[in-house]
């Protein structure tokens, strides 16, 4: 887990109910439990990010979800308003992002509450970029 002194990692509360967060490019479907959220996140608890990487998804996350780079961007198709506001950091962060719409998230920092399921789809850019640029 990346960290970031100047950030408050627990501030955003994670889930309190259980929900299905749908993936649109593959549509795949996993249950979000809040007592079994994983251990090891990047960035907030409970984040987008972290269940997807949880669960396999190769999803580019340069600064390791402390709102340092844009990479993480997502489309929340479904449920964007059970999710907090973004925070500054995050609004500063996604001016970088390419394509950026009324949906645009930062996966790291966007922790849903639970209340509704959730769809969202991650730029074909920001998938399986990997390492192989120089
Ligand atoms: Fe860098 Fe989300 S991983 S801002």
């Amino acid at each position: 887990m990346g960290q970031n002194p100047y950030l408050d990692t627990e501030v955003i509360p994670p889930p309190k109910k259980a929900y299905k967060l749908h993936l649109r490019n593959t549509g795949e479907i996993f249950e979000v439990d809040p007592d079994a959220l994983p251990e090891h996140h990047d960035g907030q608890k409970g984040s987008i990010l972290s269940i997807l990487v949880e669960n396999g998804v190769d999803i580019d996350h340069a600064c390791g979800g402390v709102v340092a780079c844009s990479t993480c961007h997502i489309y929340v198709q479904d449920g964007f308003d059970t999710a907090p506001e973004p925070i500054e950091e995050e609004e500063d962060q996604l001016e970088f992002a390419p394509a950026v719409n009324d949906t645009s998230r930062l996966a790291c920092q966007c922790v849903p509450d639970g209340s509704a399921d959730v769809t969202v789809e991650i730029p074909a850019w920001n998938r399986n970029k990997v390492s192989e640029e120089h």
